[in-house]
């Protein structure tokens, strides 16, 4: 067991002014880690990845070490590494601070994993709103280059590692890594069939790996510091720091970095408590794609297997609060009408249910919900979870049928009330966001 509680690792140069500029990154010693690379080979870094514990950042938490040794080598094909910064899960801002303060150290990480996965080509996909990041990763490559830190001679080595940004459209489906291969290839971003997975089968039909901006980032500090660098932090089974964007009615929403392990309710204290000392009633432990979780699993570690075991998931990182003025009828149906939007159309569950949900929803809440809608909601909630092309279609899923399981009393309040919320919480349905932010004193918090 290690660190538990707030860290600075990954953050290290977040307060450091300017540390988006080589110079300055290399005065806070950026840089080195990939130095310590090129006197390891590929194999000996995997085995540092593996070691170290460290499991994907951009939300399924697949150990790292294992997705790079199924990687296909000496198949004659170049292989790739695509760095996902398409960060679009709704409540996740983990990697764009990282991408707009400390470009470097994604930079480093990117060439450290190329040389660990013997790559001579990587790809960073960016959310195409993203664009600070955008500015700030396109300085970071040319000045990079500038150096010879990257390009055909990488640090005099004889390796060749080239970095290419990519900007997508925004569509959050991108973000799924076979759509995001379609949609680098210029096609129409959807999903692939898998097998073959992108190991063998990747971009260009070549090997290549998919990694999150935060898994690329920390696997250049795990080679470069060594594997107890990184277990210095966390427990057992759910090694290392963790980037973290905390949001929703806490009084100081925004970045965080603990360990993992430690507990939900320190969090929420370290973002200040409760907006307005109110309730806390339920939460998003990992982005609005994570299972619902109640004031009772507050105390839980966040780890990858206490997560699972209360029936959710660890996610992106991305914690949203919520307290006892907040009706959770109303913020399910807003993720459910984001799910519907973002429904790449490719399989029915997901297009058609999506489409159904919402309705649903719809009626309850304006009034006209029947009895029997909540047995209805989970049938179709079952009938797409496991039944979808890709992961979008159980996302969908995961808030409707957590929030029918822990408060089927408040959805069966709206049956009986004709859609009218209990009187001490506050509509956020019909509110301009200016008034939720006004009722909400975010305004004054500083959101
Ligand atoms: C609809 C959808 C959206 C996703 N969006 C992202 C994203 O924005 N960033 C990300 O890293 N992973 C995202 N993922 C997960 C990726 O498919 C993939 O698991 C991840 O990039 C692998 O990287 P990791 O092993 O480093 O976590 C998304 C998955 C789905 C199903
Ligand atoms: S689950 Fe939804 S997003 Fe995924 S392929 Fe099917 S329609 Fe597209």
């Amino acid at each position: 067991m290690g660190t538990l509680g707030p860290v600075t690792a990954l953050s290290t140069r977040y307060d450091v002014d300017r540390a988006w500029d080589i110079d300055v990154y290399e005065d806070h010693g950026g840089y080195q880690n990939v130095r310590a690379a090129l006197d390891s080979t590929p194999d000996d870094m995997i085995q540092m990845i593996k070691d170290s514990g460290l499991r994907g950042r951009g939300g399924a938490g697949f150990p790292t070490g294992l997705k790079w040794s199924f990687i296909a080598q000496d198949t004659g094909k170049p292989v790739y590494l695509v760095v996902n910064a398409d960060e679009s899960e709704p409540g996740t801002f983990k990697d764009r601070p990282l991408m707009e303060r400390d470009p470097h150290s994604l930079v480093e990480g990117i060439i450290v994993s190329c040389l660990a996965i013997q790559s001579e080509m990587a790809y960073i996909y960016a959310r195409g709103e993203f664009g600070l990041v955008s500015r700030r990763l396109r300085h970071a490559i040319e000045q990079a280059y500038e150096r010879g830190y990257l390009g055909a001679d990488v640090f005099g080595s004889g390796k060749r590692v080239d970095i290419t940004l990519h900007r997508g459209a925004a569509a959050y489906i991108c973000g799924e890594e076979t759509a995001l291969l379609d949609s680098l290839e210029g096609r129409r971003g959807q999903p692939r069939l898998r097998p073959p997975f992108p190991a063998t089968h990747g971009l260009y039909g070549c090997p290549t790996t998919v990694n999150n901006v935060e898994t690329v980032t920390a696997a250049g500090y795990i080679v470069g510091q060594g594997p107890e660098w990184f277990n210095q932090y966390g427990t057992e089974k759910s090694a290392g720091p963790k980037l973290m964007c905390i949001s929703g009615e806490v009084k100081r929403p925004g970045n965080y970095e603990f360990a993992l392990g430690t507990p939900v309710s320190e969090m929420i204290a370290a973002a200040g408590g409760m907006l307005d000392d109110r309730e806390l009633k339920f939460f998003f432990p990992g982005g609005s794609s994570t299972p619902i979780l109640t004031a009772e699993h507050a105390d839980i570690p966040y780890t990858f297997e206490a997560m699972t075991e209360a029936d959710s998931l660890l996610g992106t990182g991305a914690l949203m609060v919520h307290s006892d003025k907040t009706s959770v009828v109303e913020t399910v149906y807003r993720y459910v009408k984001f799910y519907e939007h973002e429904s790449c159309g490719k399989c029915t569950p997901c297009r058609e249910g999506g489409y159904w949900t919402a309705q649903v929803y719809e009626r309850i809440l304006d009034g006209r919900g029947r009895a029997e809608d909540l047995d209805l909601l989970a049938d179709i909630s079952n009938n797409i979870f496991g039944r979808s092309f890709c992961a979008l279609g159980d996302a969908l899923t995961s808030p409707v049928l957590s929030s029918l399981e822990h408060f089927r009393d408040e959805y069966e309040y709206l049956l009986r009330s004709a859609g009218r919320l209990p009187d001490h919480m506050q509509s956020v349905r019909t509110a301009t966001a200016n008034e939720y932010l006004e009722r909400n004193d975010l305004a004054t918090a500083g959101v």
